[in-house]
């Protein structure tokens, strides 16, 4: 395998000797012109040399000494969180509503542009709650190419999801599979605001009018990014947001609901906390779903940083176009039309007959390299428990879905990667992808641990 270098490199040597010989031979006879000026040969590359710049799987080095993973956390400036922590232990109120879930709170709701925020522990479930303060009941619309979070905040809350299809270009609702999916039994539509591209909000919101449908969206990867013309729509009758670790935004952990229904706002507030709507007074049925006051300290220190985070994300997405740029069978998603924009998730796609690899054999030969790239949603939530069994035709009615998450794969981003490592992942993407015919037989005997183990499909699970 030490022996196999990138065929590529070779070529590309022997390009440039070769007008060097040329211009060699012209000297030496009389009657031609002077020559071009001599090409200095390359250097005859070291054994060493060879090795760096082959992929790992091929006896290579790695491109990476340590270990990219998507969805490092972004972080703040830590003395402005140290000096908000301290306050907070100050203050002697570590939650239930003290000074930092407020102030995140009305932060959120201007960013969000909406008149109310309910700060809540994570998405998850800020996502029942909002289902539930919705009243949701029989069936709701769902993506199943979303994280599975969307689809259980739907089922715990007694809600069976209605597996619909998805745009191949932003993965999120095709609203015409919505419209044909609605029947009596439809109470909501529940989109994603995937990747932090908006979800065809204007027409999803027709449609809910036109058939009498509550709308909310999970909008866990969109915290702060804007469509191009924002409409009031586009938070539909509530948005949740995840605050987690792993998104731009973070709060350790975190979630967020916006609304601008006033009745709806009051009914969650009392929700998030038990029911409680006095001392000792409980008006619903309730959780404990609140935000404590060190997760809004870090998520107040986390907003007054996403210009830059945003900012450091844009340059990286920049990066990554260009160094992905023509490579055969591999698309990156393009940019959205949007006002602001968290570029959070490097989004690809692999076509494995034009690649000359699967994306799960890039994944693979990534790991090597000391790239953790995702596979995300694979395989749909439709073919995960306990929704394998609803989607019995999905090989006709979820046909997008299907392709897509057998070839999207999402490359590590944020504030701990630059755009020098971006650059270098991408030469040795299109490096892998170069020699694909020896990656693929190289993979198929290598037994090194890195190497992700993914689990075979479930049988009946199709
Ligand atoms: C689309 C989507 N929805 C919901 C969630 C759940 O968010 P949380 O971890 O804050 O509960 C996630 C988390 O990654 C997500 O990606």
């Amino acid at each position: 395998m030490g022996g196999l270098m990138d065929n590529q490199l070779q070529k590309g040597r022997a390009a440039v000797s070769r007008p060097a010989a040329k211009s060699a031979k012209a000297i030496r006879g009389a009657a031609v012109p002077p020559a071009a000026p001599v090409v200095p040969l390359a250097p005859p590359m070291s054994p060493v040399q060879a090795r760096r710049l082959s992929a790992a799987v091929l006896g290579g080095v790695p491109a990476f000494r340590r270990t990219l993973h998507v969805g490092r956390p972004n972080m703040p400036d830590q003395q402005v969180f140290l000096a908000r922590i301290q306050q907070v232990l100050s203050s002697g109120q570590l939650t239930n509503w003290g000074p930092m879930v407020q102030d995140f709170e009305a932060r959120v709701a201007e960013i969000a542009g909406a008149r109310h925020c309910i700060a809540t522990c994570n998405a998850t479930t800020g996502l029942e709650l909002a289902i539930g303060g919705l009243g949701m009941t029989g069936d709701v619309i769902v993506p199943s190419f979303t994280f599975i979070a969307t689809v259980h905040a739907l089922w715990r809350q007694g809600v069976r999801p209605v597996f619909c299809d998805i745009d191949p270009t932003t993965h999120c609702l095709d609203p015409d599979c919505v419209e044909a999916a609605i029947t009596s039994l439809t109470t909501g539509i529940l989109g994603v605001h995937l990747w932090g591209n908006s979800c065809a909000s204007e027409r999803l919101r027709e449609l809910a009018r036109e058939h009498g449908l509550k709308l909310m969206f999970d909008a866990a990867h969109a915290f702060g990014c804007q469509p191009e013309q924002p409409k009031n729509s586009y938070l539909g009758d509530a948005e949740v947001y995840s605050f987690h670790a792993t998104k731009c935004i973070h709060a350790f952990e975190g979630g967020a609901i916006v609304t601008n229904d006033d009745a709806l706002a009051d009914r969650l507030r009392y929700m998030v906390n038990f029911g409680f709507a006095g001392e000792d007074q409980v008006a619903h049925l309730g959780t404990n779903g609140k935000m404590n006051e060190a997760s809004a300290a870090m998520g107040l220190t986390s907003v007054d940083a996403m210009d830059r985070f945003f900012a450091h994300n844009r340059e990286n997405y920049a990066a990554f176009e260009k160094g992905l740029a023509g490579l055969p069978g591999l698309s990156l998603m393009p940019r959205a039309a949007a006002r602001r924009h968290s570029y959070q998730y490097v989004v690809t796609e692999i076509d494995p007959d034009t690649a000359g690899l699967t994306r799960d054999e890039l994944v693979a030969a990534l790991r090597l390299e000391n790239v953790v790239a995702r596979r995300y949603f694979y395989p749909g939530c439709h073919r995960m428990q306990p929704y394998a069994g609803l989607s019995p035709r999905a090989g006709q009615t979820l046909p997008v879905t299907e392709a897509v998450a057998q070839r999207v794969m999402v490359l590590p981003t944020g504030t701990q990667i630059s755009c020098q490592d971006a650059a270098r992942m991408c030469a040795r993407i299109a490096s892998l992808l170069r020699q694909a015919p020896a990656v693929r037989a190289a993979l198929k005997h290598c037994k090194d641990p890195r190497l992700p183990h993914f689990a075979p499909l479930r049988a009946g699970s199709h």
